[in-house]
């Protein structure tokens, strides 16, 4: 079990922490003596672009003089306006993903993916939490990718960004927003770990922290190696910018120093990789939007093979002339995650138990392969029987792009027209080279839940 928010003082613990904290500060020094926001000196500002300050998202003062003397009374220089991003618009980016819950945990799979991971584990786990006086259910993403640099951690709390920095057939993170809009839809509060071979970062984006206020503050503190240590990084923010947002996570996110230390410390010395935390999670009625079997540990052997994470609801996603109700893949995240990926690179368990992925089109019976031409781009599709979908009543395409699941079941042809006409007949297809324009935009939908309703999708059905 782990325990944060106590005062957990074991040699391990605190060994983490003067990673965190650096080697001059014991982790009780950095916390209790906080300075007093308003007495801050944040000069950082000016020498890091990144820190984000809502005056910088107020107008700025600049341009060219201005010629009309009445105007010239009121302000000498010519005002720009920035736009203010309310705390609400987080929530309102969750609601990317309010049909499937599923596609909100699926941006953090991509961006482990993405990010050349080789393991990732996802289980909710019940952790104590003083503030709740009890436990709470956190959702934990952990992989043993890249990580981040301060560079990239800052990218990530952004939103949006113009394309990604190399086209990469492989690669799937697109908009600059899939993070932000999974995590804030599975939860109102996100701590991210992350660990590169030279520097560690955190970050803590959250509906709790922001509101009442009236611009969204993403706290980020970077540390980076000195030697054995790891020191505040003051290249990128200033020691006191770092420690009042340290101050902020600690207070808001439930998750003390010690939690933070023993996190980081999974990662290894020499390890890399990324920890999301995510809790507060969404609800369905009184209950948790999510199910969860125990999380199958030495103590809990039990919680092996139970069906990890589901929809609560089990609700089967609704698709034009679908009659079947056992969809196993559209409640059942283990189910999903067999299927997500074309090409599976990642070993992924889901609350300790290991996703048996499978390429679809090898697990077909009489598979036949075909290549058609839509304004001279060509697409592959590979169909075939599967008994288990027969049983099921379900058949229709499954629709990929770069290697991702994008649409599942999507009936065809007299697929169409009758449950019987062409039951357990399942579609392979990529079709990437029909959905991406060669300018870098996509017309895959920024849930990656389906496609845009462009030229190319119609001639395609
Ligand atoms: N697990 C991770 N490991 C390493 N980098 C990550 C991880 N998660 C996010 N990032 C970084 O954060 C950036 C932003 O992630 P986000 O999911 O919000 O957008 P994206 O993946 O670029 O695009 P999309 O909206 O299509 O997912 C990523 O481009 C990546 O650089
Ligand atoms: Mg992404």
């Amino acid at each position: 079990m782990v325990l944060y928010e106590t005062e957990l003082k074991e040699h391990g613990a605190c060994k983490n922490m003067a990673g965190i904290y650096g080697r001059s500060n014991t982790s009780e020094e950095t916390c209790d003596n906080i300075p007093c926001i308003k007495e801050m000196n944040f000069s950082h500002k000016h020498q890091n672009p990144y820190i984000t300050e809502s005056s910088q998202f107020n107008s700025v003062e600049d341009g060219p003089r201005i010629l009309d003397p009445a105007v010239n009374k009121r302000t000498s220089t010519h005002t720009r306006n920035f736009i203010k991003t309310n705390p609400s618009y987080l929530r309102t980016l969750g609601q990317t993903h309010a049909g499937w819950i599923f596609g909100a945990v699926a941006e953090l799979i991509d961006n482990s993916r993405d990010a050349g991971a080789s393991r990732l584990d996802i289980s909710i786990q019940s952790m104590f939490s003083k503030k709740a006086k009890g436990k709470v259910p956190v959702l934990c993403v952990s992989d043993d990718g890249r990580g981040m640099t301060y560079e990239e951690m800052m990218r990530m709390v952004s939103f949006g960004h113009d394309k990604p920095n190399e086209y990469c057939q492989d690669q799937i993170g697109r908009f600059g927003i899939g993070l932000k809009s999974g995590a804030m839809k599975l939860g109102k509060d996100a701590l991210v770990l992350t660990q590169t071979s030279t520097s560690r970062s955190v970050s803590f984006l959250s509906q709790s922290f922001n509101d009442k206020k009236d611009n969204i503050e993403i706290p980020v503190v970077t540390y980076c190696k000195e030697g054995q240590y790891m020191e505040v990084d003051l290249d990128v923010h200033s020691k006191a910018a770092a420690e009042h947002n340290l101050d902020a996570i600690k207070e808001f996110s439930r998750f003390n120093e010690y939690f933070i230390g023993e996190k980081v410390g999974l990662f290894g010395e020499d390890g890399t990789g990324t920890q999301v935390y995510i809790w507060n999670l969404d609800r369905w009625g009184e209950d948790y939007a999510l199910e969860w079997n125990p999380e199958n540990t030495d103590e809990n052997p039990a919680g092996h093979g139970n069906g990890g994470i589901l929809i609560r609801s089990k609700r089967v996603r609704s698709r034009p002339r679908q009659t079947s109700k056992d969809v196993p893949l559209d409640y059942s995240l283990k189910a999903y995650l067999e299927v997500m990926f074309l090409n599976p690179q990642m070993k992924i368990t889901v609350q300790g138990s290991l996703v048996i992925t499978r390429h679809l089109e090898k697990t077909l019976d009489k598979t036949s392969v075909m290549s058609g031409e839509i304004k001279g781009r060509t697409i592959w599709l590979t169909l075939g029987m599967s008994v288990e979908e027969y049983d099921r009543v379900n058949c229709g395409m499954f629709l990929f792009w770069h290697g991702r699941l994008i649409e599942s079941y999507k009936r065809v042809g007299g697929q169409q027209h009758s449950p019987d006409v062409g039951r357990g007949m399942i579609g392979v297809a990529d079709i990437t080279d029909i959905i991406d324009n060669e300018d870098g935009s996509t017309w895959v939908l920024n849930s990656k839940q389906g496609f845009q309703d462009c030229e190319m999708y119609v001639k395609l059905e």
